[in-house]
């Protein structure tokens, strides 16, 4: 659905240049919602805007829905916009216009009658649950019923993808939460496909299928989320991960290792990730009951990645040294992720 090719965007003042991206290379299937996380000057906004040519690459191609928008002319250009939608961070909605104003607007700019607009505008507003808040105005809604109005106001041309520049960072948890099931539902109902810019991994992990991290202008990862979460590559990506899901040993956990290396006791500290089914709880107690060894708990989580469950546990065994080396070879061959953090 979407192919950038070797995208770079420089930007030049006075006689600064300034490299925002760096050659990305990315395929973003239709249908899916892909997320793009970075840290703050990363690049997430140009390339959102190079995906819709709000800025034009200074080099690579962008080929949405089958055309190469680098080479349109400004009229075709025009035309191909009308089926990418945006939304922002700050709504960007016009203030002296109702709600159902804002949602007309894009209808009344490509001449459709009234009738029609009518109709699409009040089918847009029930699919975003704003049908009672036609004739507010904006100042009169919340922070995410805004968000609605723009989420329906970028769908009125039916368009084939949507982009979405940080579309909850100003909103509260809950909120935030209210609008990802919004662009979830819409996703399945419209089979649209949603590029999502964030740099909250709460974001990802709630719904996207698939993920790029981007650092200084480069992707420097990209997978399903669920792979990019349990085996994550590049320092920047640990760090975003570390922000939802607790990877770093607690400090708890450090002194417990220090005690045990002082006392001389033979253990490894062991942390085995677990996804969907592969639950870890029966896995230990098989460790215990087959194995001469014993394992405590350190610590652990369990938390979802969009539909599947996924938790982490770190374990510290101890016994004879072929015994633990036996239990560890048990648990690499139960199709867990396991890692030895630490010798002791
Ligand atoms: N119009 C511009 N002129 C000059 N430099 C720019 C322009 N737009 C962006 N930049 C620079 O390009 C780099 C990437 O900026 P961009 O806004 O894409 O980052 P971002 O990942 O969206 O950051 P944030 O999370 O803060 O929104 C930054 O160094 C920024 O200063
Ligand atoms: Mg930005």
């Amino acid at each position: 659905m979407i192919t950038l090719k070797n995208i770079r965007k420089v930007f030049t003042s006075g006689d600064n240049k300034i490299t925002a991206l760096n050659g990305i290379d990315l395929d973003i299937k239709g249908g899916e919602i892909f997320g793009i996380i970075g840290f703050s000057g990363a690049g997430k906004s140009t390339l959102v805007r190079c995906i819709n040519m709000l800025e034009k690459p200074t080099a690579g191609e962008v080929i949405v829905n089958g055309q190469n928008l680098t080479q349109l002319s400004k009229g075709e250009l025009r035309l191909a916009r009308r089926k990418i939608g945006m939304i922002f961070q700050h709504f960007n909605l016009l203030w002296s216009r109702t709600v159902f104003e804002n949602v007309a607007l894009p209808l009344e700019i490509n001449g459709v009658s009234r009738d029609k607009i009518q109709s699409k505008v009040n089918e847009l507003l029930q699919l975003v649950g704003l049908e009672d808040k036609a004739s507010a105005y904006p100042a009169q809604l919340s922070g995410g019923q805004k968000q609605r109005v723009g989420i329906a106001r970028a769908l009125a041309n039916d368009p084939k993808v949507l982009l979405c520049d940080e579309a909850t960072s100003a909103l509260d948890p809950d909120t935030t939460d209210s609008i990802l099931k919004l662009l979830q539902d819409i996703n399945r109902k419209l089979n649209l496909t949603i590029v999502v810019i964030t740099h909250e991994m709460h974001v990802i992990k709630e719904i996207c299928d698939r993920v790029a991290v981007l650092d200084r202008g480069q992707v420097v990862e990209v997978g399903p989320v669920i792979d990019v979460f349990t085996r994550p590559q590049s320092p920047v990506t640990r760090r975003f991960i570390n922000s939802v899901v607790k990877t770093d040993i607690p400090e708890v956990v450090r002194n417990r290792q220090i005690e045990l290396k002082a006392n001389g006791s033979p253990a490894k500290i062991v942390r085995i990730s677990f996804i969907g089914q592969s639950a870890g709880e029966p896995v230990i107690t098989q460790l215990i009951k087959n194995f001469n060894v014993t394992a405590n708990i350190l610590y652990g989580n369990l938390d979802h990645i969009k539909d599947t469950i996924y938790g982490m546990l770190t374990l510290e065994l101890t016994g004879q040294e072929q015994a633990v080396n036996d239990a560890l070879q048990f648990l690499k061959g139960q199709n867990l992720q396991v890692e030895v953090i630490q010798h002791v």
